[in-house]
This record gives C-alpha cells, structure tokens and sequence, in this order.
C-alpha cells in the first residue's frame, strides 16, 4: 500500500523525470537540474514592503528547471506546462508580450545591468504550482532561474543577490512593485519551518512547524488574481501617503514600521480615511505577527488560529484586498469544527485561502467547502494538503 506521502513523492519525481526528458528531447543533451517551490505565508500580508514581518514558508509544490548553455547567442526555453516555446538573441533585454517569458528575461537582465556576461542557453521548466492561486509561482520562477544561472556559469552571487535580483526581475519585467517576501521564502525556505523575516533588515529566524495534529489546507477560490493590476501598486502609495503625512510629526519615520497605533490614532484627523484604514492595517498586521511567532513557539495552535481570523477580517475591511469568494471560503472554515483559523493569501483579489486544520477533522473540511463552494467556473474547488519544504536548490548534473 502507498500512503499519502509516499504518492505525493512519487508525484514529485515524475515531474522532475518529465522536465529532464523534455529537455533531452528537445535539446538531446543531458541538462543541469533545479527546483525551486512555491510559498505559503502563515501570517504578515502587505507588510514587507512596509519594512515590516512576515512569516512564510516553502511548501512542496514547486517548479522544476533543466538548463544547459548551448554554446550559442540565443537563449531558448520551453513552458513545459504550457506547451510553449521562447527564444531570442542574447544581448538587449526588454519585457516582451509573452507574459511568461518576462519572469525569466527579468532575471537574465538583472546579471546583465550587474556586468556579467550571461552567453546562450536552454531551458525547460515546468511544475505543479498553480499559477494565479497565490503560491508564488512567479517568485519560484524568479528565484529558480536566477539560482541555475548562478549555478551553470559559476557566477558566485549569494542567495541574498539572487532573491534581490529575482525580485527586481518582478517590478521591472512583470510590472509589479512587490516586496522581497515572496523570493526570500522560495530561496530561503527551510524543511519543517516557517521563516520569520525582518523586512527592514532583512534579518531573519526559522521558527520550526513541528505539528502532529494539524495540517496547513489550502483552498483555491479559482479566481485567477492578477497581482499586476493597479490595486496591488496603489496599495503601496497609500501607505507611502501615510508615512509622508506622519513624518511630518516624527521624523524618524521611514515606513509603517514606525508607527504606533497611539501615534496613528493621534494624527488620525490628518489622514484621508482611505489612507487611515490602510496604514491601521498594517500597524495591526505587524503586531499579529509577533503574536502569532509568540503563539507557535508556546505551541498554542488556537491562538495562532485566532490571529490568521484577524489578520483575514483586517485584509478584507481595512486594506480591502479581499474579495467575495475568498470570504466566503473563510465563513465556511470558521463554521467547521477542528479550522483553528483561515485566511486569504498573499497579495488578494482571489487566488487561495490558507486553513490550519486539525488532521481528523482534514476530510469534514474538505466536504464543507465541496459542499458549500463553487468556483466562478462551477467547479468544485482545488484543494491542497501542503508540507512544508526546502528552498531552491540544485538537484544533479
Ligand atoms: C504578493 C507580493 C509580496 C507581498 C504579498 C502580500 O505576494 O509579491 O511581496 O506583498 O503580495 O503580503
């Protein structure tokens, strides 16, 4: 008989075999191979690019990479999971139409602007992330190709430059003003544990998720959140409005980090409402953070539950990044006996809903949402037991 694991591993491997494959057919040589996962964050949304905490972790979806340099000028790649090819000349790097294709030209022009050479290769990758569900798909990407570049060509970047380089590829090539949570986690994550980041600092402490008796569930709304859109970048000006406008009582504030919630409250008829809610969020979600590391390491599993309901209620009334199937899957987890706590993921507007469960109530869960949701499309909704995992790594020759 196969357990769960022993499925999920074997999962794991054909994909891995199925990218190698890929790359031998289509480029007959025998390539360098990477795997670079997906993320969750178990609590701190829209703080990182607040100089705040976060608290992600990497799971064991991922994206596998097969590369080799082909001793031409061109780099030529492959979306396994799409079925679609990209190739152009080295040398001048622009974001171009395919949207795929940016996450890795993103990253090649990070080496380039940092004058290294970066000569022609292959590539296939391809994975079981889904893509648009809040894992951070795009980030294993980033960070997965930024790791075999360094890897194959011997450049000698640490893993830091290469999460500041990926995260870079994303505001440059895809758009978006992200903050460094998602490509810390993917590069950094480590097996079994969470990853506290200071993001000011970038200092950072693995909290371990030694859990027996529960589970991290996700549930996917099927509303493909678009993280490009206007609403993720404005958020980010909002609360620069605010720190412009408290800065002007302390000049020693440089970012939400800063303030207190006395001393927001203080200046509260100063800011525009809108600018209010958003800042308060974010004082708030930094605070559930430590509350929450608190809670993990007295292993009070309740309390932490108790802050990811916080955290979903203030991302959806303050910051307004939710949307209405991701409430509703909340409500559906609140109402479920043995859901210590559930929350929207990530940057918001649809993608997954994180779900601490305990392990025997795992399959009521699963009946309550199958029973009680239905995606825009009429599906039943994708559900997925994640583990958690280790950060990118190189996996042979
Ligand atoms: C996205 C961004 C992250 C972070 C989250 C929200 O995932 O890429 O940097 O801001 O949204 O917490």
């Amino acid at each position: 008989m196969f357990g769960a694991g022993t499925f999920m591993t074997c999962k794991k491997i054909k994909m891995k075999e199925k990218i190698q494959e890929s790359f031998e057919k289509l480029f007959g040589e025998n390539p360098f191979l990477f795997r670079s996962p997906g993320r969750i964050n178990l609590i701190g949304e829209h703080t990182d690019y607040n100089d705040g905490f976060v608290l992600p972790a990497a799971i064991d979806l991922a994206i596998w990479f097969a590369v080799k340099p082909n001793d031409t000028n061109e780099y030529r790649f492959y979306a396994f999971d799409l079925g679609e090819h990209y190739s152009q000349p080295t040398g001048s790097l622009k974001p171009v139409e395919i949207h795929w294709a940016n996450y890795l030209l993103g990253v090649i022009s990070q080496f380039v602007k940092d004058r290294k050479t970066v000569p022609g290769f292959d590539c296939v990758f391809g994975g079981n992330i889904p893509a648009g569900a809040g894992m951070s798909s795009s980030a294993a990407i980033e960070s997965g190709l930024a790791y075999a570049l360094n890897h194959i060509f011997n450049v000698g970047y640490s893993t830091l430059d290469l999460v500041k380089f990926s995260q870079k590829a994303e505001h440059e090539f895809a758009g978006v003003r992200c903050g460094i949570m998602d490509q810390f986690a993917v590069m950094f994550g480590r097996k079994g544990h969470a990853l506290k980041l200071d993001c000011r600092t970038l200092d950072y402490e693995y909290y371990p998720l030694d859990f027996q008796e529960h589970l991290w569930v996700l549930v996917d709304t099927g509303v493909k959140h678009s993280l490009a859109s206007s609403e993720y970048n404005e958020r980010r000006q909002q609360c620069r409005a605010g720190v412009e406008v408290l800065r002007r009582y302390d000049s020693h504030i440089a970012a939400l980090r800063d303030v207190s919630p006395e001393m927001l409250e203080l200046y509260k008829s100063e800011l525009d409402p809108v600018v209010f809610k958003r800042c308060a969020f974010v004082i708030n979600e930094n605070m559930r953070v430590q509350r929450s590391c608190k809670a993990l390491l007295e292993h009070d599993y309740e309390e932490f539950g108790k802050q990811m309901y916080s955290s979903h209620v203030g991302l959806r009334d303050e910051y307004e990044v939710s949307c209405a199937e991701l409430d509703q899957l909340v409500e559906i987890a609140r109402s479920t006996d043995g859901v210590l706590g559930a929350r929207m993921m990530g940057g918001g507007f649809g993608g997954c809903t994180l779900n601490l469960v305990k392990k025997p109530d795992v399959s009521a869960f699963r009946e309550m949402v199958t029973s009680g949701y239905q995606t825009p499309a009429g599906e039943h909704p994708e559900i997925y037991e994640v583990q958690i995992d280790r950060g990118t790594v190189y996996l042979k020759n």
